[in-house]
């Protein structure tokens, strides 16, 4: 039986304040996790992501809609889902008068592990992380980075069976980015679930199973990133320099995107041919190479915002 680590139904949030219109920051959003996934929340700035991850990690309420996590409801059992839970919030800063030694030990402890486990837990993290040349000093006087290491050092520690990451990558370097990445991995293979957010699409790919992409607080698409890539129409695109002006005669070719002044065609591998004919018949120089899920996100979206 696949057990559902997250479950949630038409859930809307709609905020209120004095002298300013409300904004409906979700407008009716579902969605089901089930438990080991690693799953990326997409979206535009304001699309909801974070409004969504607060509400499920039971720090806002819904206006409406229904959330479980592992079968608990956490607007009426919020006290039954924070032991479950873990989370790295967007700009989330550790304690500054604490070192991320002490921050680690500390959390693990107040959640209830044993001095033992968090002694053991703290240094596995900080090791993984790159924190132990730093571990001792206080947070306060931590790099950008090192501060959001720190952050996910602590949450990935707790090992807790579902995990919350907006934006757990942002102002990362490279190496640490792979190494949250491997660390998530890791985790999910044990059995824990995550949910995160991030505007990297090269990570949402090489991390996430599945993908959800949120615009104005609905969800446009659910699916893998090979399937949002074959929504916009192929796998492969060709870059043609100085095509902007020639787009009729790509047009058959597939969906055709102007940017500046050259014309990118989406296309299937069997149609290559043809397109570099055509480009080469008009003296127009082509490149190929593979559609990106940043391509097909600002289609989607793209699309969805023409439609509006
Ligand atoms: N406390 C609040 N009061 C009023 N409006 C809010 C509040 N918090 C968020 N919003 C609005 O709700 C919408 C969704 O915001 P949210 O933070 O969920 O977006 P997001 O997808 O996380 O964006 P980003 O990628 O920039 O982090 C936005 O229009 C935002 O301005
Ligand atoms: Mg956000």
């Amino acid at each position: 039986m696949t057990i559902e680590a997250l479950r949630a139904e038409d859930v809307r949030k709609v905020y209120h304040s004095r002298g300013s219109p409300d904004v409906e920051a979700l407008r009716g959003v579902s969605l089901a996790l089930r438990q080991g996934e690693r799953i990326a929340l997409l979206g535009r700035n304001g699309a909801g992501k974070t409004t969504f991850l607060r509400i499920t990690s039971t720090l806002l309420l819904p206006t409406s809609g229904r959330i479980e996590v592992f079968g608990h409801d956490v607007v009426s059992a919020p006290e039954d889902v924070r032991p479950m839970i873990a989370v790295v919030p967007q700009e989330g800063k550790p304690f500054f008068h604490l070192t991320p030694r002490e921050q680690v030990y500390c959390y693990l402890r107040a959640r209830g592990f044993s001095k033992e486990v968090a002694r053991s837990r703290t240094e596995a993290a900080l090791e993984k992380m790159g924190l132990g040349e730093v571990g001792d000093r206080l947070s306060v006087t931590l790099s950008g980075g090192q501060k959001q290491r720190a952050m996910v050092a602590t949450v990935m520690a707790t090992e807790a069976p579902l995990m919350f990451l907006d934006e757990p990558t942002i102002g990362l370097d490279p190496f640490a980015r792979r190494a949250v990445w491997d660390m998530l991995r890791a985790l999910t293979r044990r059995g824990s679930t995550v949910l995160l957010t991030t505007h990297y699409l090269d990570e949402a790919e090489a991390l996430s199973e599945r993908l959800y992409i949120v615009e104005e607080g609905r969800i446009l698409f659910e699916g893998t990133a090979e399937a949002a890539k074959r929504q916009i129409g192929g796998t492969l695109r060709v870059s043609i320099e100085n095509g902007g002006n020639h787009r009729e005669l790509f047009a058959s070719f597939g969906q055709t995107v102007a940017e500046g002044a050259s014309l990118h065609v989406i296309t299937e591998p069997e149609r290559i041919h043809e397109v570099m004919d055509v480009a080469l018949r008009n003296r127009l120089s082509a490149t190929v190479g593979p559609v990106t899920l940043e391509e097909a996100f600002l289609t989607i979206v793209g699309r969805s915002i023409d439609a509006e």
